[in-house]
């Protein structure tokens, strides 16, 4: 792909994501790898430099998660964090032990001893973020002292004849401010890394494997609307044209308008072979008096896997299955990319497809964040709106039209969720919010229209802020913009009296409803 890689050992910390993270901030590309991948692989893969991250362990423990102590001996410079710290000087001599407290954790103030190499440009004081229970308490005469801090003398260690550094604080997380000078200096004068990792690049080298990979066969690739699937077909798409076949499975749950978007990005736009499925009379008539939340998605799921298989046995000739797995997909559940037990959150949707369809899975997004997939998805011609889609669960509206779910009820909710997306874009707000969105409460209550009274349905608007979904802060939309939402449904909607905005966060509450 690039040869500027960095491989970073995960030792089990909760930061390693982020330590991906901020190798990327300076351009360089990096991938999370087990801890003990072989030096041999090590080798192979050339690694410009190696991070050796965090972890909960203590490196004398027994059953401690080691890495192949051959790496140190490849010449290719290494940074240990805390644990990896911790795990070079336990191989290359030095004493690890408890802390005199059981934990260090908080701030604590650095003081840098030597301006040099990794520490060039660093202020003499400043503040560092600790969270280690054991610490490097004496090193060989092959190591010197960088820097300390009040209860850590060894704070920051380099090897005196490798390009081996080790440092005791977390340079990844914000409370670290002057972190990624560390990191910058690392990788630029000991790694030699020149920064140069762009999109452009990774089109390009993606674009060759994905040709090496599958040759004259044709890929499937499943459509969903939402960003990743959108950016992985677009990719293909840039890659093999015509042998990508895009099946899209109208489910009838989707928002307003969605299907026409996909249709028109992918057939008038990228003129791809796009398979539309309308399966809208299956999914509602398997939906027809489901109440229970798991019980709609079960059956969603298994409905969407019939249509989407039959769809995709009818293509000729298609080997390969693509997915738009994230790099966060990769490594959440399985904690490395490269061994054996690396363990991929499959997509919901096409979970357990490719095998029984005999297909070979392609994921060219798996090394990618988010945002990234959104620059590349720009980069790629998809359109502004695409690219910025918030989130939409797999199984649609039919988990936002609470309880039983019907046509005419997903009518009245499809209504109602346009003008607030409406409006919310107008105010400019969509992009500074997570995910908003109508549900339709299984109320109804009294209102008052004209000179009658009025037993009507109620509507929420749900409206969060957040960067991993895991926990959510409802948004603090304007008042004025509000009321605009609520007057504009409850005049256009039929069927609806009565607005509510849930001001509950995640947890206790969660974004959806269902
Ligand atoms: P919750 O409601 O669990 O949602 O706080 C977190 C995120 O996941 C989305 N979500 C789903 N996505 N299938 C999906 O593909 C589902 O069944 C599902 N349920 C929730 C939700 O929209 C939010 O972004």
């Amino acid at each position: 792909m690039t040869n500027e890689l960095v491989l970073i050992f995960d030792f089990g910390s909760q930061f390693g994501q982020l330590i991906a993270r901020r190798v990327r901030e300076q351009n360089v590309f990096c991938q999370v790898v087990r801890h003990d991948l072989p030096a041999a692989r090590v080798k192979e893969l050339n690694p410009k430099g190696i991070i050796l991250s965090g972890g909960p362990a203590s490196v004398y423990e027994p059953g401690a998660p080691h890495c192949d102590p051959k790496i140190f001996d490849l010449g290719i410079p290494v940074l240990g964090i805390c644990y990896g710290m911790q795990l070079a000087c336990h191989f290359l001599g030095g004493k690890v032990g408890g802390t005199a407290h059981t934990r260090e954790y908080g701030r604590a103030t650095l003081t840098v001893n030597d301006p040099n190499t990794i520490f060039q440009g660093y202020p003499t004081e400043s503040t560092v973020w600790m969270s280690h229970g054991d610490q490097v308490q004496n090193v060989s005469g092959d190591f010197e002292a960088l820097a300390a801090t009040d209860t850590c003398p060894l704070a920051a260690i380099k090897h005196k004849s490798r390009p081996l550094f080790g440092i005791q604080f977390h340079l990844e997380v914000a409370h670290t401010p002057h972190g990624g000078l560390i990191l910058a200096n690392f990788l630029r004068d000991v790694c030699g890394c020149t920064g140069q990792w762009k999109m452009q690049a990774f089109i390009d080298s993606t674009v060759t494997d994905i040709k090496a990979k599958v040759g004259k066969k044709r890929v499937i690739c499943g459509l969903s609307g939402g960003v990743d699937s959108s950016v992985c077909a677009a990719l293909l798409l840039k890659a093999i044209g015509p042998q990508v076949a895009c099946i899209y499975v109208d489910n009838g749950l989707m928002r307003a308008g969605e299907t026409e978007v996909v249709r028109h990005t992918f057939k008038d736009w990228f003129k791809a072979d796009l398979h539309v499925v309308d399966a809208k009379d299956r999914f509602l008539s398997a939906l027809k008096g489901v109440v229970d939340p798991q019980e709609k998605r079960k059956i969603i799921g298994g409905v969407f896997i019939d249509v989407f298989k039959h769809e995709a046995k009818s293509i000729p000739d298609a080997r390969f299955l693509a997915q738009g797995t994230l790099y966060p997909d990769v490594i959440e559940s399985g904690g490395a990319v490269d061994g054996p037990a690396a363990t991929i959150k499959l997509h919901h949707n096409v979970g357990g497809l490719p095998t029984e369809l005999g297909f070979e899975l392609i994921e060219p997004l798996r090394d990618l964040f988010k945002d990234e997939v959104r620059r590349l998805g720009l980069e790629l011609g998809l359109p502004e709106d695409v690219v910025w889609r918030h989130p939409f669960p797999g199984p649609g509206l039919a988990v936002r039209c609470l309880g039983e779910v019907t046509e005419e009820k997903l009518a009245t909710l499809r209504k109602a969720d346009t003008i607030f997306l409406e409006e919310l874009r107008k105010a400019g707000l969509y992009r500074k919010t997570a995910q908003a969105f109508a549900v339709l409460l299984p109320v109804q209550s009294v209102g008052v229209m004209g000179d009658g009274r009025t037993y009507e349905n109620a509507i929420c608007l749900r409206c969060v802020q957040t960067d991993d979904f895991m926990t959510a802060d409802w948004s603090r939309l304007p008042e004025d913009l509000l009321a605009r939402v609520a007057t504009a449904i409850i005049n256009k909607v039929k069927g609806v009296n009565r607005i509510v905005y849930d001001i509950s966060s995640k947890p206790p509450a969660t974004i959806e409803w269902e």
